[in-house]
């Protein structure tokens, strides 16, 4: 489906939450790359400065360490934005799984914090959700008004789909209580330079084993597929979801198109750096715990984000792969 409309940026100074992390800080260069004001609020606790390092001296850019969770520092830094686009989170399949606390306290206070802020103030936001809300289901492609099969409580993976899906349930909330104007993006795997490979992106990861000559360590099987998309892809998504008022008020998923396999993402890694490294299989139990449980199938239907926007993901998983080659190779992974 090629990409149609394209809307003008309506907003003169948007708050990034989360904005020293991987995607927000492709937004910051997207936005400012149109001469968009932005402040960034972060607590850098997966993100990193050096993200942005090369923005510091933009005099469109401004940059506030602090938590979300911190009421009266967001509070100003949504006060001097006219917009706000919300990607703070705890995220990562290996910092879910080993602090569950921090993931549901970060993901449903800080939610709610930013849309209680952006309300008082009538500020746009737009809510970073995720994939991951679909759960367990394998009638792929996934579309935004499934049913969402979500795992027992006892798994602690399923406490970020659960709390980023009442982040989309108080987001629809306001925009049906409160009239505010809220916009949901379900991102799928975004890859990308500056990802880091540490919290259990696997992309980053097997990369960086392939780099070093060391096996590539596959969870389960391998048999498990993915659709990732490159991250300056779910930019221009993302952007364009907030671009439009008119289409907000409801969910959209953001992602990218061809379903691959992570053995053949593995091998396709061993073929893009010409590494002489073996795959090595590890069973979930001894990669995590006992209690883990993985997604099989994670595949998105568009066609909602595309006849909004005119959004159409346009580079390959090839592309996907070399550029984050390309960054590795470059300098060390940050953080
Ligand atoms: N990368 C993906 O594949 C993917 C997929 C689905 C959804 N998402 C969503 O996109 C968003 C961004 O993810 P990312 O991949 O860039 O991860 P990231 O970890 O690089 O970015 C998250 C950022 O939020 C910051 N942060 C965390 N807790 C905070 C707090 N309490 N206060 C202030 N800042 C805080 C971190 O320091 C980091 O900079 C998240 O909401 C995530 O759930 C990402």
């Amino acid at each position: 489906m090629p990409s149609k409309k394209k809307k003008t940026f309506p907003f003169e100074r948007v708050l990034i939450t989360g904005g020293a992390g991987f995607i927000g800080s492709h937004l910051c260069d997207r936005l400012l790359g149109d001469g968009v004001q932005v402040e960034i609020i972060d607590d850098l606790s997966t993100g990193s400065i050096r993200n942005v390092e090369h923005l510091r001296r933009n005099k469109n850019f401004d940059v506030t360490i602090a938590s979300i969770l911190d009421e009266a520092k967001l509070a100003e830094c949504v006060d001097r934005a006219d917009a706000v686009i919300h990607m703070a989170a705890a995220v990562g399949v290996r910092l879910i799984v080993e602090n569950p606390v921090r993931t549901i306290e970060t993901n449903l206070n800080g939610t709610e914090n930013v849309l209680r802020a952006s309300f008082k103030k009538k500020r746009p936001v737009l809510v970073a959700s995720t994939s991951e809300v679909y759960g367990k289901r394998q009638d792929v492609p996934f579309r935004e008004d499934d049913d969402l099969i979500l795992g027992a409580s006892r798994r602690p993976r399923w406490a970020y789909a659960c709390s980023k899906l009442m982040d989309e349930f108080l987001a629809l909330a306001h925009w049906r209580e409160n009239k505010m104007p809220v916009v949901i993006a379900r991102l799928f795997n975004t890859v990308g330079p500056r990802q880091t490979g540490m919290y259990g992106m696997v992309i980053p990861r097997l990369t960086a084993q392939a780099l070093a000559g060391q096996p590539l360590t596959i969870y389960g099987d391998g048999l498990q597929t993915r659709t990732f998309c490159h991250v300056t892809d779910a930019v221009e998504g993302l952007v364009s979801l907030l671009s439009d008022e008119k289409i907000y008020g409801a969910v959209y998923n953001l992602g990218g198109v061809g379903e691959i396999s992570i053995r053949d993402l593995a091998t396709l890694i061993i073929k893009k750096t010409r590494s002489k490294s073996k795959l090595q299989f590890i069973p979930f139990e001894k990669a995590y715990d006992g209690d883990f449980e993985d997604m099989q199938r994670r595949v998105p239907d568009l066609t909602r984000i595309n006849a909004a926007t005119g959004y159409w993901p346009k580079r390959s998983i090839e592309k996907i792969i070399e550029d984050v080659i390309a960054f590795q190779r470059g300098k060390r992974p940050s953080k």
